[in-house]
């Protein structure tokens, strides 16, 4: 087959008077599992070999146990419908195929009901090593294993219920509650007996992150704090200058319980911290160097 036809699908972008944005696809789509082609199974073969090799010792114990659970391997693309077996035998999550990126609130709805939304295509070959956009790959292998896990099963859903309430208060509540996806879920680590470990979806599904994040002098990395982080901005475009470091995934839970409503109240005139600042009261892992950072490019 020639090469063009072989390529997945991508979300399209379109030119407005906001500059170039996705044209996000709402619809959920059947995982199109026989069309992958050599090239696509090849491409999950490899990251998956590399991955599991840096990650043994580095991502915590819970996500390497629930991949071999779920049988994820390095042979082939997973089946959707054989993971949600596993999965809602599990947790009663389930995967649900989508082409690309969602609008905020179908996102939130989904997590509310325990669906997670997964990116049915893979990057091509050139994008091994970076690929701007969510693609089956990060979200497959970086998400979906700690929804195994039944405490981090109960914060995504929460976290999808959060968001639905969020977005109804306002924009400032939602980037409040977006900071907290990504300094937890996209790039969160977590302090065990044997040391630092990632269980973030970002870094997991990142060669040069997984490395970075746990063994570089450069980023800080802090001890969780729910409104410090509210607070804190973050990178898009770069590895991130602070990592905060949670005990568990039981203290995760337990700090996210409350009602958020006073909270997000309560730092509306309250300063945004830069990325990589570290504040008097933070519970300092390690200061960062700030060696080989961008200036500027918050987000
Ligand atoms: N407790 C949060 C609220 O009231 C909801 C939430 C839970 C958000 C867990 C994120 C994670 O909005
Ligand atoms: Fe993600």
């Amino acid at each position: 087959m020639p090469m063009d036809l072989a390529q997945p699908r991508r979300v399209e972008h379109q030119q407005t008077d906001k500059g170039y944005v996705p044209v996000y696809t709402t619809a959920l789509v059947e995982q199109p599992w026989d069309t992958y082609s050599a090239d696509d199974h090849a491409t999950w073969s490899t990251l998956y070999q590399r991955q599991r090799e840096l990650l043994v010792g580095r991502a915590c114990q819970e996500f390497l146990d629930a991949q071999d659970e779920m049988g994820m391997n390095a042979h082939m693309i997973p089946r959707f419908d054989q993971l949600n077996e596993v999965l809602g035998a599990a947790t009663g999550w389930t995967l649900v195929g989508v082409e690309g990126l969602l609008p905020e609130l179908d996102f939130f709805d989904h997590l509310a009901n325990r669906r997670f939304p997964v990116t049915w295509w893979i990057r091509r070959p050139d994008q091994i090593d970076y690929i701007a956009e969510p693609d089956l790959f990060h979200d497959l292998f970086g998400h979906v294993p700690l929804l195994m896990n039944p405490v981090f099963a109960d914060y995504m859903e929460a976290y999808g219920r959060g968001g639905v309430k969020a977005h109804a208060i306002g924009p400032d509540a939602l980037q409040n509650l977006t900071r907290l996806y990504w300094y937890t879920v996209e790039f969160g680590l977590i302090d065990t007996p044997d040391g630092l470990r990632i269980y973030g979806a970002g870094i997991v599904s990142s060669k040069g992150e997984s490395l970075y994040s746990l063994e570089s002098a450069a980023p800080n990395r802090i001890g969780f704090d729910l409104q410090r982080i509210m607070r804190t901005k973050y990178r898009i475009d770069t590895f991130q200058k602070t990592y905060f470091v949670i005990d568990s995934f039981e203290q995760l839970m337990q700090a996210t319980s409350p009602d958020f409503t006073p909270i997000y109240a309560a730092l509306a005139d309250q300063a945004h911290l830069p990325a990589g600042d570290v504040q008097a009261d933070d519970h300092v892992f390690q200061a960062g160097t700030g060696e080989g950072w961008a200036d500027g490019g918050d987000v």
